[in-house]
């Protein structure tokens, strides 16, 4: 068949072929150019979204972490990719870490803590003191206020200790005030919950903790944790007014804890005057638990398209006014777990990723905030 083309071909038409084929390796050499050069421009094409929160953030952003957290793959991808931060969610609590008044377990908080300073994220400690999370032989134990104050002394001597350098910062106290401003000790009418530690201790406990913290280990960052700063004037009083009395005293205190585990009905406002307020102090600042309920009813059985959206926009105006702080002062923000599949309230989606650990509109709210 070639044969027969050769021997039939016009000869004449030659020049013109050439021509052609010259034109056709013109246009494939500038085609070439094109496509190079739209891989040259390709940050303008890529989504600006697939920047994670740690590289935009211009502070920590963490989340928490559990041991199941290593067996959820889906779950340290994400901690990976986008956290510089993280607090043990249990594991470093008194159940988790002292099986006994004088034995110390640290596998769990071990594990959590050696993965991230191999990874280079930062660990911070929670908590030293609650009147939640304790074990029987605690709530059982009837020695006197002396034996109370050796156990706590005990107790924060032995973390601090184990943890110098690895963990540099600590919630030395958590939730120690009522929403109305007093100390929690015993029941009240508007508050059922107790303080077995200011009972058996007597009301400047809190003090002593963060003197037993300073004392055994002189470089860690002591914090104040605390929940409701958003919607009650009275505990940021009576945290104010503590912050005070240590700084006359000479007690260390670095930094306050403010929970955030908040909702969608909660006014702009109040989470600024918080944040605000508590800045006020020129101590560090951390939001140190955030999460946004949805659902606190409990009447939806997925989230609608509006809720997300006020979702999105309560995490962004988060992010963004918490830049207006004094950069010195600004801890970070720690996310009270990972996706909603395991928030501690997973029923009300109150985080940035989904059960199915995709990115939610909350996510790019936040990333957003972080950028503004
Ligand atoms: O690990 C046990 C498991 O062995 C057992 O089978 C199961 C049965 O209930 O319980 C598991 O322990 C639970 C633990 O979470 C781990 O899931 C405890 O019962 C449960 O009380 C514990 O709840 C934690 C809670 O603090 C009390 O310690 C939540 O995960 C944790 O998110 C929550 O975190 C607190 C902060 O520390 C302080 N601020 C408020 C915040 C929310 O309550």
């Amino acid at each position: 068949m070639n044969k027969f083309i050769f021997q039939t071909m016009d000869f004449r038409i030659l020049p013109s072929l050439l021509l052609l084929l010259c034109c056709q390796m013109l246009f494939s050499e500038c085609s070439g150019k094109i496509i190079d050069e739209i891989k040259t421009t390709d940050p303008v094409v890529v989504d600006k979204y697939a920047y994670p929160l740690k590289i935009v953030a211009p502070y920590q952003v963490g989340t928490v972490m559990s041991l199941s957290t290593f067996s959820n793959a889906p779950a340290m991808t994400i901690v990976k990719k986008e956290f510089g931060s993280v607090t043990c969610e249990n594991a470093m609590k008194i159940q988790a870490t002292q099986p006994t008044a004088t034995t110390f377990d640290f596998y769990q908080a071990d594990s959590i803590t050696n993965y991230c300073v191999r990874n280079g994220i930062r660990v911070h400690g929670h908590t030293l003191v609650w009147h939640q999370n304790l074990p029987v032989w605690l709530t059982a134990f009837q020695g006197d206020s002396a034996a109370w104050e050796n156990i706590l002394k005990t107790r924060i001597k032995a973390m601090l200790t184990h943890y110098k350098g690895r963990v540099k910062s600590w919630d030395v106290v958590n939730e120690a005030i009522n929403d109305d401003g007093s100390l929690r000790a015993f029941a009240t009418a508007n508050n059922t919950k107790v303080s077995l530690w200011a009972q058996k201790l007597g009301k400047d406990y809190v003090a002593r903790c963060f003197q037993y913290a300073h004392e055994a280990d002189p470089e860690a960052l002591l914090f104040y944790n605390d929940y409701g700063q958003e919607y009650s004037p009275a505990k940021i009083n009576a945290i104010l007014a503590m912050v005070k009395d240590f700084q006359k005293r000479g007690i260390a205190i670095h930094g306050l804890g403010l929970q955030f585990h908040t909702n969608l009905q909660r006014p702009d406002a109040d989470l600024k005057n918080a944040i605000s307020q508590m800045a006020s102090t020129g101590l560090l600042i951390h939001i140190s638990e955030l999460d946004i309920s949805m659902n606190g009813s409990q009447t939806y059985i997925q989230p609608t398209a509006t809720m997300l959206d006020l979702q999105k926009s309560k995490m962004n105006t988060i992010a963004s006014f918490y830049k207006t702080i004094p950069a010195p002062q600004q801890f970070g923000i720690t996310f009270w777990g990972i996706s909603d599949a395991n928030s501690w309230i997973k029923n009300d989606w109150p985080l940035l990723f989904d059960v199915t650990y995709a990115k939610k509109p909350a996510y790019y709210g936040f990333w957003d905030g972080l950028k503004q």
